[in-house]
């Protein structure tokens, strides 16, 4: 199992030593949750921090755009240093176009897709994603709880890329624990984000690895 810490449940006035901590943990991807406060009722943080983070790692920055409009703001991304570009769906009118914008600025592709949004949205581009993101809770805020209906969904991603002769990983956001990780492997996700689990943990190492070994 891929482990993608989100930075949003760091301690931002120690940024430098939550990042050493992760780069000497098994986490393999680093998670940057970006917030406009028009896609989401939240607003996070931006480029400085995600160019900071850079300097300090050389694990893929793994950023996942909650904003409108993320077309906009691609190029930037991949200049503070961006490895994988997730956009949301419902933030995309020409999703296609996005994914290949992303794509030709050699970043790899995500889509994201709410917990409202049916799997069956994502027909047409499932062969073009180099990445699926299933929101396991709405986004905006860290910390809430594992919406169940997701086990079925995440089965479901996994199937249609499947169908599709994809080998785009299927990654799970939002309320992962360790008593429903193992759940969440067994329905077909290959990559785990975990915030306030991880960043919450007296041995955050420790819980990664254990997420790791699922
Ligand atoms: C939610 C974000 C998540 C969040 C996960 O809007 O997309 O990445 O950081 O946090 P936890 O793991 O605490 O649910
Ligand atoms: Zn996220």
């Amino acid at each position: 199992m891929l482990i993608a810490p989100s930075i949003l449940s760091a301690d931002m006035a120690n940024l430098k030593s939550e990042v050493d901590m992760l780069n000497a943990s098994a986490a393999e991807w680093i998670h940057f949750d970006i917030m406009d406060g028009v896609f989401v009722p939240n607003l996070s943080f931006g480029f400085p921090i995600l160019e900071a983070v850079r300097r300090c790692t050389r694990k893929p920055l793994d950023v996942h755009l909650m904003m409108v409009q993320p077309e906009r703001y691609a190029e930037r991304f991949k200049e503070s240093g961006a490895s994988i570009l997730t956009v949301q769906y419902e933030a995309c009118t020409h999703l296609h176009r996005v994914l290949e914008r992303i794509k030709k600025l050699d970043m790899k592709a995500g889509v994201a897709i709410n917990p409202h949004t049916p799997v069956s949205a994502l027909e047409e581009v499932a062969a073009l994603a180099d990445l699926v993101l299933v929101m396991s809770v709405d986004p905006g805020f860290g910390g809430q709880a594992f919406i169940e209906n997701s086990y079925d969904k995440i089965s479901r991603v996994s199937e249609l890329l499947l169908r599709k002769n994809s080998s785009a990983p299927v990654e799970v956001d939002g309320g992962v624990t360790l008593d429903n990780a193992p759940k969440i492997k067994a329905a077909g996700a290959g990559v785990l984000v975990a915030g306030s689990l991880v960043f919450t943990a007296p041995r955050p190492q420790e819980t990664i690895a254990l997420l790791a070994e699922i």
